[in-house]
Parts: C-alpha cells; sequence; structure tokens
C-alpha cells in the first residue's frame, strides 16, 4: 500500500490517535482509519459510503469534477474510438493492452465458451415468459454455479481464469435467450465467425425463418455501447460483487448479486426508466411540468438519465453515447421522433436551469444509450440485460483483484445503532 509521510490526527473526548495516510496514484490521499475502533473505540459513521475507500483497486481511475474516467490509466473517449470491447476486456482484466497474439489468444479462448450448456434451456423454460429478462438473468447466471462446477474453486487461479472466461462470453447469450423467451421465439445459437458485438445482435434479432445479416455500423454502435459499460470503479454493484466474493462465494454467485444490484432505477435500471420517463413526458410542451416536478422536495420524481455520484460535470460516457446516438439515428434515419425531440428539448432546459446548474446535475450514460437502444430495435426491458453483460468484465475484474489481494477480508460494516437497549422478555398474557 503506498504509505504517505502524511498522517491525520484525530482528537476527541481527550484522545488524540494518530492515523496513517496513503497517497494513490492519482486522486485524493486516504486516511486508513483501520486501527481506529481498538485504538479509539469509535466507529466511523459513512452511509453509502460516499467519504470511504472501502479497497485499493488499479482498474479504473474516475476524476468526477473534471469528468474523466480511465480504465488502467487509458482514457474511455480513446478506447471507444480506437478499441474494441474485447481488447478492454483484456485490458481491464490483465492489466495491459495485449499484443497482437495476446488478443487473439484472448479472443478465442472468448469466442469458444459462448455456448451454455444444453441442459440451461430446460432452467429457462421454468420461468413466466412474462418475466423481466433482468429477472431471468440473475436466476440464469447464478445458476451457472450449477452447471460449471470445475470453475467454482476460488483459491484455484486457473478455475478463476475460467469462470472470468466463461462469464464474459456466456453473458451475452444469456441474456439474448432472456429476451428470446420472453418474446416467445426460438432460442439462437451463438455464430461463432462473427465478432462479439455482431453475435450478440444476431442472437437477439435473427430467427430460424430466414437469414440475418448484422449492419457492420450497428455491431460498432454496439461494441462501443459495451466499452463505455465495461466498468466504473467503486459503484453500487461492483461493491456489491466485492462484498458478495469476500465470503468466499463462487463467482457466478457474486456476480448475479451485481445484476440484482445494478437492476435498480438509481442504478443500472435508470437507462429504462429514462426511457419509459421521455415517453411519459410524451410531447415537448409538457417538459416544463416535469422539470417542476424533479424541482419539488415534496415529489419523489427525479429526471432519470441525470446526476451521478461521482460526475459533477459531464460524464465522459455520455459525450461519446450522445455521438453515437447521432450516427446510429442517421444511419436507421430516425430525425425527428417524438422521444428524440423530447430528449433534446428535454437535455437543453436542464443544461441552463439554475437548480440543475447549481447542483452539478449533468446528463449520465443513461440518458442517451437508451435511445441509440431503442432505434436499433430493442425493447427497454433489455436495456439492463445489455448493461449487465457489458459490466461483467468489470465485475470480474474486480473480483479477481479482491481474491488475489492480501489485505482482503470478509466485507463487514459497523453500524450506529438506536434501537432499544436491553429489555426483559414481556410474557405475551401482559402485553
Ligand atoms: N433529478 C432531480 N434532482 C436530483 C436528481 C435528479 N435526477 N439527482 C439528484 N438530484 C438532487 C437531489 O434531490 C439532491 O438535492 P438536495 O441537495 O437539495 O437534497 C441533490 O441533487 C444531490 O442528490 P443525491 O441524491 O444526494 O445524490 P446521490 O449522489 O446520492 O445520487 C443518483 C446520485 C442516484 C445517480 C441521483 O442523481 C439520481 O437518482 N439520478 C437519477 C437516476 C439515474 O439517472 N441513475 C443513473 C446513475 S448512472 C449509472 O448508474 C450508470
Amino acid at each position: 500500500m503506498p504509505e504517505s509521510k502524511m498522517t491525520a490526527t484525530l482528537t476527541f473526548d481527550n484522545k488524540s490517535i494518530q492515523l496513517p495516510m496513503h497517497s494513490p496514484s492519482v486522486g485524493p490521499d486516504v486516511i486508513d482509519i483501520r486501527k481506529l475502533y481498538a485504538e479509539g473505540d469509535v466507529f466511523t459513521y459513512d452511509p453509502g459510503f460516499t467519504s470511504t475507500a472501502a479497497c485499493e483497486s488499479a482498474i479504473t481511475y474516475i476524476d468526477g469534477d473534471k469528468g474523466e474516467l480511465l480504465y488502467r490509466g487509458y482514457p474511455i473517449e480513446q478506447l471507444a474510438e480506437k478499441s474494441s470491447y474485447l481488447e478492454v476486456c483484456n485490458l481491464l482484466l490483465y492489466g495491459e493492452l495485449p499484443t497482437e497474439t495476446q488478443l487473439r489468444d484472448f479472443v478465442v479462448r472468448v469466442t469458444m465458451h459462448t455456448m451454455v450448456h444444453e441442459q440451461m434451456h430446460y432452467f429457462f423454460r421454468g420461468f413466466r415468459r412474462d418475466s423481466h429478462p433482468m429477472a431471468t438473468m440473475v436466476g440464469v447466471v447464478g445458476a451457472m454455479s450449477a452447471f460449471y462446477h470445475d470453475s467454482l474453486d476460488i483459491n484455484d487461479e486457473w478455475q478463476r481464469e475460467v469462470a472470468a472466461i466463461r462469464l464474459i462470453a456466456k453473458t451475452p447469450t444469456i441474456a439474448a435467450m432472456a429476451y428470446k423467451y420472453s418474446i416467445g421465439q426460438p432460442f439462437v445459437y451463438p455464430r461463432n465467425d462473427l465478432s462479439y458485438a455482431a453475435n450478440f445482435l444476431h442472437m437477439c434479432f435473427s430467427v430460424p425463418a430466414e437469414p440475418y445479416h448484422v449492419n457492420p455500423i450497428l455491431a460498432k454502435a454496439m461494441d462501443r455501447i459495451f466499452t463505455l459499460h465495461a466498468d466504473h470503479e467503486q459503484n453500487a454493484s461492483t461493491s456489491t460483487v466485492r462484498l458478495a466474493g469476500s465470503s468466499g462465494a463462487n463467482p457466478f454467485a457474486c456476480i448475479a448479486a451485481g445484476i440484482a444490484c445494478l437492476w435498480g432505477p438509481a442504478h443500472g435500471g435508470a437507462n429504462q426508466a429514462c426511457l419509459e420517463m421521455l415517453r411519459e413526458i410524451g410531447t415537448v410542451d409538457r417538459i416544463p411540468e416535469y422539470i417542476a416536478r424533479a424541482k419539488d422536495k415534496n415529489d419523489p420524481f427525479r429526471l432519470m438519465g441525470f446526476g451521478h455520484r461521482v460526475y459533477k460535470n459531464f460524464d465522459p460516457r455520455a459525450k461519446v453515447m450522445k455521438e453515437s446516438a447521432d450516427e446510429v439515428l442517421d444511419l436507421l434515419g430516425i430525425h425527428n421522433n417524438e422521444t428524440l425531440k423530447v430528449a433534446k428539448e428535454l437535455e437543453r432546459i436542464a443544461l441552463e436551469d439554475e437548480y440543475f446548474v447549481s447542483k452539478k446535475l449533468y446528463p449520465n450514460v443513461d440518458f442517451y444509450s437508451g435511445i441509440i437502444l431503442e432505434a436499433m430495435g430493442f425493447p427497454t426491458s433489455m436495456f439492463t440485460p445489455i448493461f449487465a453483460l457489458s459490466r461483467t468484465v468489470g465485475w470480474i475484474a474486480q473480483w479477481k483483484e479482491m481474491i488475489a489481494d492480501k489485505d482482503q477480508k470478509i466485507g463487514r460494516p459497523r453500524q450506529l445503532y438506536v434501537g432499544a437497549t436491553q429489555r426483559d422478555y414481556v410474557d405475551i398474557a401482559k402485553r
């Protein structure tokens, strides 16, 4: 751990405690409070972890004030423009951009794992047809632990590696199967001659009755969406994966926990919620009503796709996503549909409105991703599964980093207890 020359002194109740500090390669210094309870008999209080670093990590860095996102040091804008999703996966997992041979080998390894165990098809059939694809994904990804017994031992490095590759390779297949199942169409097997993104489009949109040709521009846009969502340091779902993994749970169970957390509308579920909100607003003339509701403290309504815990500037992913949206809509000849008009006007108003400006509420990645995904033909219920399959590599890279970390302990927060103090049981007849 990188020690800092500085220390912090905490003074309270006539006690003074010296706390070591650590300097990151970039970002704010960190006060190490691990000995605080032992030496000071106090806990710290930080619901929502707004000021707490829960781990050491070398994978992703965000500067929320600058609006900067780096994967292993490389800016997201450069990766989105020049790289590909599987190269980014390789980078996130192993720390460096691969050579041509390393990348070819990685692509082959992932591609050879795209099919799921045939028995899993029957597992899908246990779900209701109208299940949300996220519900199906939580169940099926968790059930991978029942199908892949040879990659469950977290203490075996080779098994951890196989589990990582399996998860990256199979989550698109599982997401596509969840979609096909929900619309009553037959499952489509993966095609290993296609790229990762093109194969996903093929599994979602082709049917056995006729040929399907993947549009390369749409495949490129899909690949970029995957790249933009690949990792985002210690967000809620990643922290969930780490917490689940800290107990020694197997990787498939941990990723299923991450998918469950991602589903919420304050996190990955915001892309679905955002598009539904745009549809609900319906026409540009109704925007002021919704802006007023978003500002009203007594109304729980929030503008979906706006605001972020870390970004207090434009979300850099949103900038790239917006460019991609323009490309895709141009390609598909969608210029003036009502949802798009509402989105553009809402963005314009919110970026000028004093409430949103003063609170630094900018459009986030979810504001634009739904617009592209809808144009590509995905129903809103598939937006969060697409986020989940893209984020799988980030979750698994963070999980692997945690398992290899010598300082790793089971995650176990403390609490500020405000309940009853000890009291004697009262017999039911006397209550
Ligand atoms: N609409 C209206 N007001 C908002 C919004 C919004 N979207 N987001 C935050 N605010 C206001 C809050 O009411 C609060 O106001 P106050 O200081 O007067 O009480 C202030 O801005 C700060 O908001 P917090 O909720 O404290 O910020 P936090 O960091 O906890 O929340 C979050 C971040 C959850 C993303 C929030 O901005 C939100 O709910 N946004 C809408 C959902 C969304 O788009 N989520 C996607 C996030 S990105 C991702 O997961 C990929």
